[in-house]
């Protein structure tokens, strides 16, 4: 459903404003929701094979894409398809990544409290735990010196033993509140361009303040607003690093309007480099 309200609000337009002639490459397949038992697969780790099948096709549509020297686009949904993204964009290349959430998403199956995967995709891709030699789920050219969470404000207790048990970079709201956006910004690009061939952008719509993004699964108050999260994208733009990007969690049942599909299509935008003047 998120990839279908998001098309809906324009996405489209948005990224034609911002100079890009954009390819809609359709949706994969992926089994309906409403047809599947909602507990299925192991308890602490949910449809993970769904979740298997899934990212593998979406990795290699996001590498096919890469390789047509295009900047692939994934859709969501739920963030486990960060999976697929990595895998496809670390495919041939050394990587960084920025990953705006106000979660870390770096749960493994041990460590999960709800079993849902979308929980957990980075530390999948970077083979953490449970994950570790996951074939499907590690992404081969991206290490965790290379990656930056940005706006981080609800962890559970192992997974932020976990992070800090590796070499990410972890941005807090409290670092944005002292620092301001900008700064933050500036120093998670040094990070995911260090040495690599590009970045790839994960954008987790409960990274925005519930106030402006209510069409999430997993809101958490305190979040950026909506100019911080424009001056964000707009930073990622002019770095010109950009190698993949991700619009995730935009969830139209819990939505008011659409606009939290609205508010993705518009950050796209600025991340795709459109200007005010
Ligand atoms: N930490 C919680 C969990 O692992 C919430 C994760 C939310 N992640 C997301 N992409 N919405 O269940
Ligand atoms: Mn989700
Ligand atoms: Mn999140
Ligand atoms: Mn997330």
């Amino acid at each position: 459903m998120g990839p279908s309200a998001i098309r809906y609000a324009g996405l489209a337009g948005q990224l034609e404003s911002a100079g890009v002639s954009p390819t809609d490459a359709g949706d994969l397949a992926v089994p309906h929701h409403a047809t599947r038992d909602a507990d299925a697969g192991p308890a602490n780790a949910k449809h993970v094979q769904e979740v298997e099948e899934v990212t593998t096709s979406l990795a290699d549509a996001v590498s096919t894409a890469l390789a047509e020297e295009t900047t692939p686009l994934a859709l969501g949904g739920d963030h486990s398809i960060a999976i697929g993204s990595l895998v496809g964009s670390a495919r041939d290349a050394d990587i960084g990544v920025i990953w705006f959430d106000a979660h870390g998403d770096f749960n493994t199956p041990s460590t999960s409290p709800s079993g849902n995967v979308h929980g957990m995709p980075l530390a999948a891709a970077l083979g953490i735990g449970d994950f570790e030699g996951a074939e499907w789920a590690n992404a081969a050219g991206l290490e965790a010196e290379n990656v930056a969470i940005v706006g981080l404000r609800s962890v559970d207790g192992p997974e932020a033993e976990a992070i800090r048990d590796t070499d990410v970079t972890v941005y807090t709201m409290s670092d944005i509140d002292e620092r301001g956006i900008t700064d933050v910004t500036n120093d998670a690009l040094d990070v995911a361009t260090d040495g690599t061939d590009g970045v790839h952008i994960s954008l987790d719509l409960d990274w925005l303040d519930p106030r402006e993004a209510p069409g999430v699964g997993t809101p958490v108050r305190g979040g950026v607003t909506y100019r911080e999260a424009h001056a964000a994208m707009e930073l990622v733009a002019r770095s010109e690093a950009m190698r993949s990007f991700e619009l995730v969690e935009v969830n139209p049942i819990l939505d008011e309007h659409n606009e939290t599909a609205t508010l993705a299509t518009e950050l796209a935008a600025s991340a795709f480099g459109k200007r005010i003047l």
